[in-house]
């Protein structure tokens, strides 16, 4: 079977690995991958956003399986333009991939189909969201309130303020920070407090199965301090959600999610990722992905036992209820190594040492490169890489319990290093 994974970050890295790992896989390709993904794949330089290109590859080079990574293709309708073409390929179509492309669109559905989610309105302009909040409707001058542009803006479209003066503030810079396409809707929503954790899951558009509860560190400073990022590190740990909460989730969210897309007309295949906040009233929806996060992915796959393409060819036939997935016991902890400057301006082109030196992790590359060999070096063979973004590289380890599986993490971490190398040290805490 010839696969093509699209994406060049930790998340492809970990996809491309596991893929490498099966039986069934003859040639794999990354639409366009980076150097740490070149040392599994064979990298093609095409975009993600350019989906007729990645659907002409998938033809010329006879791809039996693509598995998309992120949101921008799915967003763009890659998969409708696949299947179009006969192409099997793993992701949600553009109308369900709206679930994540589209804040107002996810929270109009939620509210549908009862799924538990705080209170919000969404707004067509930035003059009319800030009336809605001086109607009191989310609180006083002193309430917090969370302010989101409707499209897709990398993690970088939502603010939560602490009270109305913040909250204006966002409203007005909003378009600035995330484009005008991204911000022609403002959604706000009242602020909920309590622990975060994520779920995701396989869905063949009938059938779900669940990974390992994940839980995410966004912002980039310890102790949860400092400007958000695409996310520092996770963890798997089944003692992020107890046997009841778990169906709870079930009951109340992943159920009506899946009856909604039939009930509106599509069906669900691919990742569905649910972004969870637990409240004192219960479990509710912050959001909706609909794919694999980065970095949990790194974290989840790491324990993933079932072969890959078993449980893709089950998705694909609507078999996903009659294979059993299985998933290494125990926990597993990714903890990213950041460029200096990250997120704002994250610096590129520091020489990384001390990669041959870590062992019992896998290191996935978010954002590497190949450097040129020095002049006279002699034909040196050895592989230098360099940092080529923001998030670097995300160490990761699996363990009997979730301490060991830090440990493991962090020992490995700390033998890694590049100039301005930034990492939290309180992934798990
Ligand atoms: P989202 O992309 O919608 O998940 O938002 C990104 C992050 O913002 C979440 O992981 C939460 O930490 C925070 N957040 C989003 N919505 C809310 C909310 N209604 N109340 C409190 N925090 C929120
Ligand atoms: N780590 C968060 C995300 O991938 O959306």
């Amino acid at each position: 079977m010839n696969v093509l994974v699209i994406g060049s970050g930790g998340r492809e890295h970990a996809i491309c690995r596991t893929f490498g790992k099966s039986s069934g896989v003859t040639r794999l390709f990354c639409a366009n991958g980076n150097a740490g993904v070149a040392q599994v794949a064979e990298c093609v330089p095409i975009k993600p956003d350019d989906i007729l290109a990645l659907a002409d590859f998938a033809t010329q080079n006879a791809i039996d399986l693509t598995f998309v990574g992120g949101e921008t293709s799915l967003a763009l309708g890659i998969v409708d333009e696949f299947e179009s073409r006969g192409l099997r390929i793993i992701g949600p179509c553009k109308e369900a991939a709206q679930l994540e492309a589209s804040k107002s669109f996810a929270k109009d559905f939620m509210a549908r189909h009862g799924v538990p989610t705080a209170k919000f309105t969404t707004s067509h302009s930035p003059a009319f969201a800030i009336l809605e909040l001086e109607s009191g409707d989310f609180g006083d001058e002193n309430s917090p309130v969370v302010v989101k542009a409707d499209g897709l803006a990398a993690g970088k479209g939502v603010v939560v303020a602490k009270n109305r003066a913040e909250a204006v503030a966002a409203i007005n810079d909003m378009a600035s920070l995330v484009g005008t396409a991204a911000a022609e809707k403002i959604v706000l929503e009242e602020c909920m407090f309590g622990r975060e954790v994520s779920l995701l899951m396989f869905a063949d558009g009938e059938d779900i199965a669940l990974m390992p509860p994940t839980r995410d560190h966004k912002r980039i400073g310890e102790g949860d301090t400092g400007p958000n990022t695409g996310g520092m590190g996770t963890i798997t740990d089944a003692s992020l959600l107890t046997t009841d909460e778990l169906q709870t989730i079930i009951d109340t969210m992943i159920r009506p999610t899946l009856h909604g897309c039939v009930r509106e007309g599509f069906r669900f295949r691919g990742i569905l990722f649910l972004g969870i906040m637990m409240t004192a009233q219960g479990p509710k929806l912050l959001e909706y992905n609909v794919r694999f996060g980065d970095p949990e992915t790194q974290a989840i796959l790491v324990r993933l036992e079932t072969d890959l393409v078993d449980i893709c060819e089950a998705m694909l036939d609507g078999t996903l209820g009659s294979i059993d997935i299985k998933w290494k016991l125990g926990s597993s902890a990714c903890v990213v190594l950041a460029s200096e400057g990250y997120p704002s301006k994250p610096r590129t082109g520091d020489m990384i040492s001390g990669l041959e030196n870590v062992s019992n992790v896998e290191v996935f590359h978010s954002g590497t490169a190949l450097s040129e060999p020095p002049a006279g070096a002699g034909g040196s063979t050895q592989p230098q890489f360099i940092t080529a973004g923001g998030r670097v590289l995300g160490v990761t380890a699996t363990g009997d319990d979730l301490a060991t599986a830090l440990s493991t993490a962090y020992s490995a971490a700390s033998k890694i290093s590049f100039d301005g190398m930034q990492y939290r040290r309180d992934i798990g805490k």
